[in-house]
């Protein structure tokens, strides 16, 4: 009979001085949860602690962490083989997978929860706006489950400084979207952390509800903040760079294309290189090692005469009617310049063309790849001939590539491909990947705490013992590389398309 081998944590702090580890075996069966699991050892072994109430995914109770992941445990299957089950991170242990709720719980109680009116209203059945309610219907799918609390790389580098993704989406969020509601929501908001979020996504990954906090609850109050004037400062210093400079470095926009000289580069075909601003002013070895792919295998292409922001950092700081005219004109350039497909080797330009772009100026004329995609293509149709490059290499997912994109397979399959390299997987990994707290304007805004999130996902690395670390997004390139000289970490940094040019030369 096929069977689960659970390691479960187990702590009781009244008398253990430490937790440790119990292994169970437990009959499996097709679709068998890990509430069951967990009944199964409480059954037949011995009473260990968890909590459940529903099972079925409405009281929110019984979340832990299933190999790492939040997970509510009512609602998830299990394979059989080995799993560990731990209680969810971030809060103190009543005993083995029970925590403490309270001090989250009572945080929820802090500031003023309650609907603040003093107005009474203007009419009598008071009808609210559609909108707004539909609005708050979205925030109120939340069981409190804290599966997104636990998954916050924010809460876990900054708990102080910030309530997280689960309060600021009932509370605060809840209270700034109903137009009853009287209270300096925005103000709270930022006082509670409102510019601690990287945009990761995790907490859409871990939400049973599928509520996009990312996009409905952060965004959103960010651009309601920036509508009122309360902006973050280093925000503002972006946005105006970008108004003026058309790129958030303070850069001339003449200069933009500088990287190029003497390299000849078109300025229509139908595949088009959009570089974007980092690659351009920061990264230019990325740029030219894009180049260098594209020329090595016979791609005609060309890049905008005029390329600008394509809007990413504005859009995740709440700018949202100057990242409107970065795009407009964004996608004008490409469409005189015959585009048919644009290729980004930023992840975020990429995930922000691809997802962002027609939600603001309509259906693209052209189709939108990110350079690891279009690599597939080259390797598998032998456009580029990659020699033996010897090493042990490990590969961090991009949060605007992976969890916003859902592009894992092709960066992993161009990797395999280049002899003589080792690859190993870091843990966690593809949609569970850890972020590098670079994005969302916290590198801007917050870089201790953005340098605090990488140097916790370089320790991931270090267990791999890979030497080199290879990323598709120049920004968690610069991120990490702050990191390694922040910790001393012995690692070496690339991006895909530079191990790709270094593949064609050796
Ligand atoms: S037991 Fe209620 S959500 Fe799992």
């Amino acid at each position: 009979m096929d069977e689960v081998k659970a390691k479960i944590f187990r702590y009781d702090p009244s008398q253990d001085r430490e937790p440790r580890y119990e292994a169970y075996s437990i009959p499996w069966r097709d679709r068998t949860t890990l509430l069951e699991v967990l009944r199964y050892v409480y059954e037949h072994y011995e009473p260990i602690a968890f909590r459940y109430g529903c099972r079925s995914m409405l009281c929110g109770r019984c979340g832990v962490e299933l190999n790492g992941k939040p997970v509510l445990a009512c609602m998830t299957f299990v394979e059989p083989g080995d799993i560990e089950v731990e209680p969810l991170r971030g809060f103190p242990i009543i005993r083995d997978l029970v925590i403490d709720r309270t001090k989250a719980e009572l945080r929820s109680f802090e500031g003023s929860p309650q609907l603040l009116r003093a107005k009474p209203p203007e009419e009598e059945p008071e009808k609210l706006p559609s909108q707004a309610v539909s609005r708050c219907m979205d925030l109120l799918k939340c069981r409190t489950c804290y599966l997104c609390q636990a998954a916050c790389p924010m809460v876990e580098a900054a708990q102080d400084n910030t309530v997280g993704p689960a309060i600021m989406s009932r509370n605060i969020a809840l209270r700034a979207y109903d137009p009853r509601d009287e209270g300096d929501r925005l103000t709270e908001a930022i006082d509670e952390g409102l510019w601690y979020c990287s945009n990761c996504a995790n907490c859409k990954e871990v939400c049973p509800r599928e509520i996009d906090i990312p996009a409905i609850v952060i965004e959103d109050l960010r651009a309601m903040a920036v509508e009122r004037g309360l902006t973050n400062p280093a925000h503002k210093r972006f946005a105006s760079s970008i108004k003026e400079n058309h790129n958030p470095y303070r850069e001339a926009h003449e200069d933009r294309l500088r990287w190029a000289d003497g390299l000849n580069v078109s300025n229509e075909a139908e595949t088009m290189f959009f570089v974007g601003c980092t690659s351009a002013y920061r990264r230019q070895e990325i740029a030219k090692s894009t180049v260098k792919i594209l020329r090595e295998a016979d791609v005609e292409f060309g890049i905008p005469k005029d390329e600008r922001c394509c809007g990413s950092p504005i859009l995740r700081a709440g700018y949202r009617d100057l990242a409107k005219e970065m795009v407009e004109h964004g996608a004008q350039a490409l469409k005189e310049a015959g585009a048919k497909r644009v290729i980004c080797s930023c992840a975020g330009c990429y995930k922000t063309l691809k997802l962002e772009w027609p939600k603001l100026v309509g259906e693209l004329p052209f189709e939108v790849i990110h350079m690891s995609q279009y690599l597939v293509d080259l390797v598998r149709n032998g456009k580029i001939a990659l020699r033996e490059v010897k090493g042990k290499v490990t590969y961090h997912d991009p949060c605007h590539l992976g969890r916003h994109c859902g592009v894992y397979d092709e960066p992993r399959e161009v990797l395999k491909s280049i002899p003589g390299i080792e690859f190993v997987e870091m843990n966690p990994n593809r949609e569970n990947s850890l972020c590098c707290g670079a994005g969302g304007g916290v590198e801007a805004a917050l870089p201790d705490t953005a340098i605090k999130t990488a140097i916790s996902a370089l320790e991931k690395v270090r267990e791999t013992r890979a030497k080199l670390l290879v990323s598709t997004y120049p920004f968690c390139k610069t991120n990490f590389l702050d990191a390694i000289a922040e910790s001393g970490e012995k690692l070496e940094v690339c991006d895909l398309t530079e191990l790709i040019v270094k593949s064609m030369r050796s």
